[in-house]
């Protein structure tokens, strides 16, 4: 089945990404391409959305790409930048704003009952991010709405598809913003609805047969939600034929490793724990650098990957879970398009003599799509909601080198604080948690001993992508209890601190 497909045209907004996660909210299928980089089957895109941009359409820096294949041929829904270039190009004027426009304002319509703003009421808040403005419209345009400060705030070319909005429509701030993306892509473009998690497992499993046929695949398995979902779908397919590697790095929580290991048995997965713990470890030995650390443990990785790969005979393809955000190409916010494909951070290094194809499943999803197919394959919720956890695992939250004992401890520690999220009915509230062993020792008193241990920090952090971050306003009471029951029941710590830095400028992990 052929979905509708919607094309965003980037021009680096930070919003870009969001607008790209709105539409498929209403299940409409969508990519993001570069500004400059129009795909050449843009016939196959029924609709064209072109994003904002930090840059101005007076600059230096100029983002002009020619759209005349596109314009008026489709509809075409113009963001912020995107307004003020389909304005600048078709005979309007954009000028610096004498204020520069950040935040609320509400709209004002000039021409009622127009299908853009249905079901959408006078006053409505949006979010305005510009400090250019449109002075004149375009040939052909005729001006639909206003805000206080903004004259130009929405028009359309008359005879086209074509519409253009000042404010952001993607930013849960517009409060209307998802009606008015419906309004587009439903009423004027007329698109359906019906790219479902259902339909897209449907259509992805039978697409994976035909794909591989009666090939092996072979899958790392990492405890996460994107392998455990590429799995599932992959299982679906070729059943058998998948095989799955779940590697224990000796760097996982505490009880992870044989926990997950049945969970996936349970899933009916093929698949193979390899507890590799003490090559791992071994390797480590006396590296206390962040970097040659996680160097040690990619390089382990593949090397034990790669032994239990030759293991299976005939193998012809390496399933990733790779997902969206891996893989689109970001534009820089000078406007060069960087061109960057970000490699995924676990398997980027794969050797090449490993001369298998690759799969990657879920490489059209966002996270919280992700989720929401694993949900309509009815996998364990649990295992859906698990907060990420890096490939290195504890290795980068033991600051300096690594012993089995301070793995140990760190692992009782991280163990106390995320039963205790859990059962406070917190967990689903954090995006990532986590617990550092710090390498200093501190004064304390037990009974009536003097006593020189470690210090351990609890980070919980709120975030949507892990490229920002804020602590979590954790409750007092928790933090009392959570500390409390760490200082009695883990041997060898006496001090707990709780980190209260945002990213930037602190990163989430401490090394
Ligand atoms: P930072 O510490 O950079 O982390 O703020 C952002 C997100 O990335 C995870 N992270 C890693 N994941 N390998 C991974 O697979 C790594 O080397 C790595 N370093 C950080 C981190 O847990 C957070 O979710």
């Amino acid at each position: 089945m052929q979905h509708n497909k919607v094309l965003i045209l980037d021009f680096g907004s930070q919003y870009t990404q969001l607008i790209a996660r709105r539409v498929r909210e209403l299940n409409i299928y969508c990519e993001i391409h570069p500004f400059n980089k129009i795909p050449s089957d843009s016939d196959s895109f029924k609709a064209v959305v072109l994003s904002g941009s930090p840059n101005s359409v007076r600059g230096e820096d100029v983002l002009h790409p020619d759209l005349s294949n596109i314009r008026g041929k489709k509809p075409m829904l113009a963001v912020c930048y995107g307004a003020q270039y389909l304005a600048h190009f078709s005979g309007g004027e954009v000028a610096e704003s004498n204020t520069r426009e950040y935040g609320r304002a509400n709209l004002g319509f000039v021409k009622q009952g127009e299908a853009f703003f249905e079901n959408i009421s006078e006053g409505s808040q949006v979010w305005m991010s510009h400090s250019d403005t449109i002075k004149k419209l375009p040939s052909g345009g005729t001006l639909l709405a206003s805000t206080a400060d903004v004259e130009n705030a929405a028009y359309k070319i008359e005879g086209e598809d074509t519409y253009a909005i000042q404010f952001h429509p993607e930013v849960y701030h517009t409060i209307d913003g998802k009606q008015l993306l419906e309004n587009f892509l439903v009423k004027i473009a007329k698109l359906n609805q019906d790219w479902t998690p259902n339909a897209f497992v449907g259509e992805t499993v039978d697409a994976l047969k035909a794909q591989l046929g009666n090939d092996k695949v072979v899958l790392g398995l990492s405890g996460g939600v994107d392998s455990s979902v590429a799995a599932m779908l992959l299982h679906k397919a070729i059943g058998e034929n998948l095989y799955c590697i779940f590697v224990n790095n000796g760097l996982l929580r505490k009880n992870e490793f044989t926990d997950v290991l049945k969970q996936y048995e349970g899933m009916g997965l093929n698949v193979k724990g390899v507890d590799a713990s003490a090559r791992f470890l071994e390797a480590l030995a006396g590296k206390s650098d962040p970097e040659e650390k996680r160097k040690t443990i990619g390089a382990m990785f593949i090397e034990v990957f790669d032994d239990e790969a030759h293991l299976i005979k005939d193998v012809k393809w390496l399933a990733q879970g790779t997902i969206y955000p891996d893989v689109i190409e970001s534009v820089s916010a000078t406007g060069g398009p960087s061109a960057t494909i970000k490699s995924h951070h676990n398997v980027g290094g794969l050797p090449d003599f490993m001369k298998l194809k690759v799969v990657e499943p879920l490489k059209a999803l966002f996270k919280d799509e992700v989720r929401r197919v694993g949900a309509s394959m009815n996998m364990d919720k649990e295992l859906l909601g698990r907060h990420p956890f890096p490939g290195p695992g504890l290795a980068i939250r033991i600051l300096g080198d690594l012993t089995p004992e301070k793995v140990r401890i760190l692992q009782e520690v991280d163990a106390v604080f995320i039963n205790n999220l859990r059962s406070w009915n917190l967990y689903d509230k954090v995006w990532q948690a986590g617990a550092m062993l710090l390498p200093v020792n501190s004064v304390g008193v037990m009974g009536d001993e003097r006593t020189y241990e470690k210090c351990v920090a609890l980070r919980a952090v709120e975030s949507t992508d892990g490229m920002t971050a804020d602590w979590v306003n954790l409750p007092y009471e928790f933090l009392q209890k959570t500390s409390n029951e760490i200082i009695n029941k883990v041997k060898g710590v006496n001090r707990v601190v709780y980190d209260i830095s945002s990213k930037p400028p602190a990163t989430i992990e401490w090394e």
